[in-house]
């Protein structure tokens, strides 16, 4: 991450479907090197961004720049840098996942020996050894979005789009499809990746474009858009009800009862290690009996919930 770099740049950038504008003047750029998250609900247009993007659909207005080239004018130089993996399956299910790394390879104009080499590194690498030789309609959805994953990146391409790569999988398959893109993180690639998932946001992203609507309207580090929207949270567990009352008499400040059985409270708190450190003292000079105690901090779900007044998306859908 030595320079600075920009490789991906939209600017302004709108669509209409019919008369229905969809995206509203987005705008965002992604590092060389680093993964931005383009978090955002159902139908907020992060599809619609990803493929105007990578060249397969046009934007109204507005400017997008990919490593330099303009989508527009410089259509084939872009698509010769990205990678993209989506929910248009670009995956053949009558093949092998071996014959689809393969047909993928010639067709990006590798030779036969080459385009086999580098089918096997990349059946190793996303796990997909052992299911090589099976034609894909009898992978598993884990498998399916690897063997995605692996066929749009059998050029190597400096950059990728990720479109919602984890969207309907079990979290044993999410948390593999984490790995591979850690890897892919670690390896230098610049990533642009969609997601519906605070959790998965916050865990991988270097930088968080919130849209919704069709238009930006966060965006930053996972801990900026945190610390935009709520102080961190003192919880206290108290076994009897006279050491919550003691509590609240003492503490002071801004006191929640937290289960309204006067046995939990949370106090809002500015500074953490002074406000930890009184509520101690107070707690020891008053003979305070505590059960438990923890700080909590705002979530990416507290972030979403107060931007878009809307209910977070969770990532247990499945449960
Ligand atoms: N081909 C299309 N024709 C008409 N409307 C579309 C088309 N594709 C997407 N839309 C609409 O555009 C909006 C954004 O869609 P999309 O970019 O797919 O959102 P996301 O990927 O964030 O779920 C949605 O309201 C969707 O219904
Ligand atoms: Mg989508």
């Amino acid at each position: 991450m030595a320079t600075n770099e920009n490789v991906i740049t939209a600017r302004g950038l709108r669509k209409s479907y019919g008369k229905i504008e969809v995206l509203k003047g987005i705008d965002l750029t992604v590092q060389k090197g680093t993964m931005l998250a383009l978090l955002g609900p159902n139908g907020a247009g992060k599809t619609t961004t990803v493929r105007i993007l990578s060249t397969l659909l046009k934007h109204d207005d507005g400017e997008v720049l990919i490593n330099g080239y303009d989508v527009s004018r410089d259509a084939d130089k872009v698509r010769s840098v990205i990678g993209l993996t989506g929910q248009s399956a670009a995956v053949d299910e009558l093949l092998t996942g071996r014959e689809n790394l393969v047909m993928m390879g010639r067709l990006y104009r590798l030779t036969a020996r080459s385009a086999k080499a580098r089918a096997d590194e990349l059946l190793a690498e996303f796990d997909l050894v052992d299911a090589a030789d099976r034609t894909v309609k009898t992978y598993s959805g884990g498998m399916r979005r690897r063997l995605d994953l692996a066929v749009s990146l059998i050029a190597s391409p400096p950059i990728i789009f990720l479109d919602e790569p984890t969207t309907g999988l079990d979290p044993r398959s999410r948390i593999a499809m984490w790995d591979i893109i850690k890897k892919l993180m670690s390896a230098g690639t610049t990533i642009l990746l969609t997601t519906q998932y605070l959790e998965e946001a916050d865990q991988l992203a270097d930088r968080i474009v919130v849209i919704d609507g069709g238009k930006v309207i966060a965006e930053g580090t996972a801990t900026e858009l945190k610390a935009k929207v709520g102080k961190d949270r003192l919880e206290l567990v108290f076994k009897k009800t006279s050491d919550y009352k003691a509590a609240v008499k003492h503490l002071g400040g801004e006191v929640v009862d937290t289960n309204d059985k006067e046995q939990s409270l949370a106090l809002i708190i500015n500074d953490t290690n002074k406000d930890v450190r009184r509520v101690l003292d107070t707690i020891a000079s008053k003979n305070i009996s505590v059960e438990s105690m923890a700080v909590h901090k705002p979530t990416l779900d507290d972030v979403f919930l107060s931007l878009t007044g809307k209910q977070k998306q969770t990532t247990e859908e499945e449960a």
